[in-house]
């Protein structure tokens, strides 16, 4: 039997965070031998914001393969591909469009969210409005089964699964319901505190920072305000320094220990967080020993054959979808 497949993907905007890694990164490489694996590198999505940055966006596009690369995703089991390059996505994104309604993508609350942050008000760009009919575009182009991601994408998944229950019911069955898998850890706070770490709040520690980035990051880090001596009780509960503890320190017996002192008032914030770098550190050090052992002509083949390939995928997709909906015409 054929292996069931895999579709996620990443905005090229900026380089991956811890936020990313527990969210999607480490179920993409546990996956990878169980799926069939596509990863795409969204580019036409990242524009729908970007549009008249396209330098950012060309700049951060093979950031991401050396990210995938320095976590242990494998291009011999996973695909990487460019979304611009796969002309079905676009193609797809047009048929999907007739199956939703204006109010049904202003209900999403991820894109939401986004028009308010972003200050769109009035001047909303259609494309970017529409940007979550195209990630249903993107997740069925390979017909995916199960698409890992952060809980942020959830509303985009709900949507993806509104559209192909449509498709299907309209034009017969081609599509499957695409699951959402969540990470250990679905959403991981910002080293400031701000409830999500995200590359456009400035609060993210980069798979890609070195050791002394690491630990300057990690000494800044919000605690608990109402603790101003290392004597005062402190509350370990939604403070990150005590979330990342419990993500990332494999030593749970240390982590309890941390947090029955911190609400004594026995220990202080320096400890506490000297050793939160340390183990961030010692994490990071095989993906920093990876990363460094890429080259760019590797990221280039990886690209072009990933490509390649994802296009050969979403063809046989696309005809299926051109036979359902009755424009296969043999002209
Ligand atoms: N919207 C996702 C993000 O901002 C990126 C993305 C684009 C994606 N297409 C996708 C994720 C398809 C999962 C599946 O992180």
């Amino acid at each position: 039997m054929a292996k069931k497949r895999i579709l996620t993907g990443d905005r090229p905007t900026g380089q991956l965070h811890l936020g990313h890694y527990v969210g999607s990164l480490k179920n993409r490489v546990r996956l990878q031998d169980q799926y069939d694996q596509y990863i795409l590198i969204a580019d036409v999505q990242a524009l729908t914001d970007n549009f008249d940055n396209p330098q950012k966006v060309n700049k951060n596009l093979k950031e991401l393969v050396y990210d995938y690369l320095s976590v242990g995703i494998d291009p011999q089991k996973t695909t990487i591909f460019v979304q611009s390059l796969i002309p079905q996505i676009a193609e797809l994104t047009v048929f999907y469009l007739n199956l939703v309604t204006l109010e049904r993508v202003l209900r999403n609350p991820t894109v939401k969210t986004e028009i308010k942050d972003k200050g769109f008000d009035k001047n909303l760009p259609a494309g970017f409005a529409m940007y979550p009919v195209s990630q249903a575009a993107d997740i069925t182009c390979v017909n995916a089964d199960l698409v890992p991601v952060g809980e942020d994408q959830l509303p985009m998944i709900e949507q993806t699964r509104e559209i192909v229950r449509k498709f299907n019911s309209l034009y017969g069955e081609v599509f499957v319901e695409p699951e959402a898998l969540l990470g250990d850890v679905p959403r991981l706070p910002g080293t400031d505190g701000n409830s999500k770490m995200s590359k456009s709040l400035g609060n993210a520690i980069y798979l890609s920072d070195d050791r002394d980035t690491v630990s300057k990051k990690v000494m800044g880090m919000y605690t608990d305000p109402n603790r101003l001596h290392p004597t005062d009780p402190g509350n370990p509960e939604g403070n990150p320094v005590f979330i990342y503890h419990e993500v990332f320190n494999e030593d749970k017996s240390e982590v309890e220990d941390f947090k029955k002192r911190y609400r004594e008032g026995k220990v202080g914030d320096v400890e506490v967080k000297k050793r939160l770098a340390e183990v961030l550190n010692k994490m990071l050090d095989p993906i920093r020993e990876r990363r460094a052992n890429v080259s760019s002509h590797e990221v280039d083949t990886i690209l072009h054959q990933g490509t390649e390939k994802a296009r050969q995928t979403a063809s046989e997709v696309m005809s299926r979808v051109r036979s359902a909906m009755k424009i296969d015409y043999k002209i």
